[in-house]
């Protein structure tokens, strides 16, 4: 678990297999995190996704899948796009969503997470969305929820943030067609992303030719080795032929010690520019869960250039989170088991 300073801090058990995630039909029940997820699982997501897709261009914006649900948004921790996406998701499933304000909740006058929890199912409440500093935070309160109540995770600690590795995943597979050809590199600050995690975990299940991070070896997680990646220690080489790049935010917050000289530095060694990307292959797709340091991790013009689907990501993100909630509250069949 890592540490927080937050007042709503509660000692979680690492991370477990990712079984609770399914119920007895191997269907999604929580949504916690991609490692040990099958494709057949993931797969479906995307399915689903492609279907919601389309509601964004109706006259009116709204399916009534999960109408009568009522869906609460708990972000101990900042967000602007999974909040907001989420957000919009669960009402264009016609869903009731309350947006717990955490800074003027009881949790600032001490109240435990769990009992937060436990008084939000007391109002019937059908679904919990979590974002928490602390590693583990979903999947605890996805152990102590009522066997009817689901629990998606959107982003926890270092660990994992699911739902941004589906987006993502969509938005590849709506670029690019076919995982398994595809170079992906992902390049920055690995040790403390848990998109980073997330993603390696769903590219390998989906079966792309080649992983690779490309990072600074002070920003390499310890189990590098384990994570069925390629390890490239500068961009020239490491961004040789590839089809995909995902560029990560510098995690100052989770930063502990001092791991890099300068953000200036920083970008003279792996920020991304227009002459650095042409290493790559010349329809390469530029992706950043977001949020972006310009001229930190990438130039403006990279950003904003022909290759980027930055902003598909956030808008793929609305059909991907809809698909989420609605297979793991039951509420969309697709006459397939895992
Ligand atoms: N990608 C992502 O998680 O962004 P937010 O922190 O704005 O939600």
């Amino acid at each position: 678990m890592s540490s927080s300073k937050h007042p709503a801090s509660t000692s979680f058990k690492a991370p477990d297999s990712s079984s609770l995630q399914l119920n007895d039909q191997g269907k999604l029940r929580h949504f916690l995190t991609t490692d040990g997820l099958s494709k057949q699982v993931l797969t479906e997501i995307m399915d689903v996704a492609e279907s919601f897709s389309g509601v964004a261009e109706q006259a009116v914006k709204k399916v009534p899948l999960l109408r009568g649900k009522t869906i609460a948004n708990l972000f101990f921790e900042n967000s602007t796009r999974t909040r907001t996406t989420f957000d919009l998701a669960a009402k264009r499933l016609s869903a009731d969503v309350i947006n717990l304000n955490i800074a003027t909740s009881a949790t600032t006058k001490g109240e435990s997470i769990l009992d937060t929890i436990r008084n939000l199912e007391a109002m019937q409440v059908d679904m919990f969305i979590v974002r928490h500093a602390d590693s583990g935070a979903a999947h605890f309160i996805a152990r102590h929820v009522a066997p009817h109540i689901s629990v998606i995770n959107a982003g926890d600690g270092r660990h994992a943030h699911p739902t941004q590795a589906m987006l993502d995943m969509f938005t590849i597979r709506r670029v690019k067609k076919d995982f398994k050809r595809l170079k992906v590199a992902i390049i920055g600050d690995i040790l403390h992303s848990r998109v980073a995690r997330s993603q390696i975990h769903a590219l390998n299940t989906l079966g792309v030719r080649e992983v690779r991070v490309i990072a600074p070896k002070t920003l390499l997680p310890s189990d590098t080795d384990s994570l069925g990646v390629h390890v490239y220690g500068d961009l020239k080489t490491g961004l040789d032929d590839v089809d995909v790049v995902i560029m990560l935010r510098l995690q100052r917050e989770r930063m502990g010690a001092a791991l890099l000289p300068s953000e200036h530095e920083y970008f003279e060694c792996f920020g991304l520019t227009e002459e650095r990307l042409s290493y790559a292959k010349p329809d390469v797709c530029v992706m950043h869960p977001g949020p972006i340091n310009r001229g930190v991790e990438m130039d403006a013009a990279v950003a904003d250039g022909p290759n980027s689907v930055i902003l598909q990501q956030v808008t793929n993100g609305i059909a991907t989170r809809m698909a989420v909630m609605a297979l793991t509250l039951g509420h969309y069949a697709t006459g397939k088991s895992s």
